[in-house]
C-alpha cells in the first residue's frame, strides 16, 4: 500500500464523498466516526478525550515504519448543533459541541503531526473550515469559535517545520445533513435561517461531490503551509 489516508467523518456528506473520489491507486483508507461508512472504519467519538487518546496510538502504530508515498490526513468532522443563542442551548450539547469543533482538530491534528514526524514520504494535514470562521453567525458560536481556532491553528503549525503541509479549507455551501440541520431551525435560534433556506431553493449549494472534487484537487496546488482558502475562491 503506498498511499494511507485518514478522514475524519466520512460516514456522511463531505467525508463520504472525500472517501469515494480518493485521487491515488493503492490506497487504504481509514473513516474516523461513530457510524462508519463503506471504508474501513476506526470507531470513534471525537468529542470524547478519550477516544482521542485511543486516535492517536492508532496514528502511532499505524504510521511506524510506514514506508510508502504519501500519508493524508483529512479532519472533516464537525457538528452544527446546537443551534441557537448560546445562553438557550443545551450544555451539555455545548460542551460536546465545542469540544469535537475546537478541541478536536487541535488535539487531533497534533498527534498526526507527531505519528508523520519521522516520515520521509509526502505529508498532508487538511482541515474542513468554514465562511463561518471568519463571520459571525449568531445562534452558530460554538461553530464559529471552532473554524476560528482551525484557521489559527493551521495558520500557526503551517509556520512550524514539521514536514507536513497543513491547510485549511472552507468548501462553500453543500447539499449535506448538516445542511437540513440549519435550515430545519427558527428564526429564534438561527436569524439568518432564510439566507439558508433561500440559497437551497434556488439551487445554490453544491453537492458532496464538488466538494470533495475541489478539496482533493489542493494536494496538487502550490500552496504554501499554513493557508486557509475558500473553494470558491478557487
Ligand atoms: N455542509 C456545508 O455546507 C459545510 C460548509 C462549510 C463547512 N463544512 C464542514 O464540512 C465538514 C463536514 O460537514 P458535512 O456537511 O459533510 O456534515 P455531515 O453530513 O453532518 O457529516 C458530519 C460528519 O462528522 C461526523 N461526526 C459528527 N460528530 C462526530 C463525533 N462526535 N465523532 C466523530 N465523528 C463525528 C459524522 O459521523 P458520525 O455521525 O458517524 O460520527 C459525519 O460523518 C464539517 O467540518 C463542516 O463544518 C460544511
Amino acid at each position: 500500500m503506498r498511499n494511507l489516508v485518514w478522514i475524519s467523518g466520512a460516514s456522511s456528506g463531505i467525508g463520504a464523498a472525500l472517501a469515494a473520489a480518493i485521487p491515488f491507486p493503492d490506497a487504504r483508507v481509514i473513516d474516523l466516526s461513530r457510524r462508519g461508512g463503506v471504508v474501513e472504519h476506526f470507531p470513534a467519538d471525537l468529542s470524547d478525550p478519550a477516544d482521542w487518546v485511543r486516535v492517536e496510538q492508532h496514528f502511532a502504530s499505524e504510521l511506524a515504519g510506514f514506508e510508502g508515498d504519501r500519508v493524508v490526513f483529512i479532519h472533516n468532522a464537525g457538528t452544527i448543533v446546537p443551534i441557537g443563542p448560546a445562553a438557550t442551548v443545551d450544555p451539555e450539547a455545548y460542551t460536546r459541541a465545542v469540544l469535537l469543533n475546537s478541541a478536536a482538530p487541535q488535539v487531533l491534528g497534533r498527534a498526526f503531526l507527531r505519528a508523520a514526524a519521522d516520515l520521509n514520504c509526502e505529508r498532508h494535514l487538511v482541515m474542513l473550515s468554514s465562511g463561518a470562521a471568519t463571520k459571525p453567525y449568531p445562534g452558530w458560536s460554538h461553530y464559529n469559535a471552532g473554524k476560528a481556532a482551525v484557521e489559527q491553528w493551521v495558520r500557526t503549525t503551517g509556520a512550524e517545520s514539521n514536514g507536513c503541509r497543513v491547510i485549511a479549507v472552507a468548501p462553500g455551501v453543500v447539499d449535506t445533513a448538516m445542511q437540513h440541520e440549519i435550515r430545519s431551525v427558527d428564526e429564534q435560534a438561527f436569524p439568518a435561517v432564510d439566507r439558508f433556506r433561500e440559497l437551497q431553493r434556488t439551487g445554490g449549494l453544491i453537492t458532496p461531490e464538488q466538494a470533495a472534487r475541489g478539496i482533493w484537487s489542493l494536494l496538487d496546488r502550490p500552496l504554501a503551509s499554513g493557508t486557509t482558502l475558500d473553494l470558491r475562491s478557487l
